[in-house]
């Protein structure tokens, strides 16, 4: 198969203790796990993917500047700066590349705190509550938007 291009899957702060944090909430898949879903997913649809996790603000920042060059699409996870970074929404409206955020869990259904995110208007597309498998939608989805 052709290279369908890049993808970088990106996870924000906590998401490195997947599957110990509160399984109930998130699951008990770990970071590994999802990586390895997204790698596969990715290659069966013709992507390289990189993933990177942080807990640090402007990791995430500089790991989507780096989006600007040759990165075809972003999934990002953002956990809790979601609902709280104005930094990370302007590094997305600044890089060009389309971008699916996706939270695990079902961030309407809790607390009125996560009901909001600064980083949905300037994302292609949002995808809540699917648990891990919300990560290959968003491949999936990316893929979609090349058609
Ligand atoms: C999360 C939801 C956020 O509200 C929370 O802060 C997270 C994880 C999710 O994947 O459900 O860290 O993004």
């Amino acid at each position: 198969m052709t290279s369908a291009g890049n993808l970088l899957v990106l996870n924000g702060p906590n998401l490195n203790l997947l599957g110990l944090r509160e399984p109930a909430i998130y699951g008990t898949a770990t970071l590994d796990d999802v990586e390895q879903l997204c790698l596969r997913v990715g290659d069966e649809l013709g992507y390289s993917v990189e993933c990177i996790q942080s807990n640090h603000e402007g990791d995430l920042i500089d790991a989507i500047h780096a989006a600007r060059e040759g990165c075809d699409g972003i999934v990002i996870n953002a956990g809790a700066y979601t609902h709280t970074s104005v930094a990370l929404r302007d590094a997305l409206s600044a890089v060009p590349v389309p971008a699916i955020e996706v939270h695990l869990s079902n961030v309407h259904a809790r607390e009125e705190f996560r009901h909001h995110s600064l980083l949905s208007p300037v994302v292609s597309a949002v995808i809540v509550g699917a648990g891990v498998n919300g990560y290959r939608l968003a491949i999936e989805q990316l893929a979609w938007l090349r058609k």
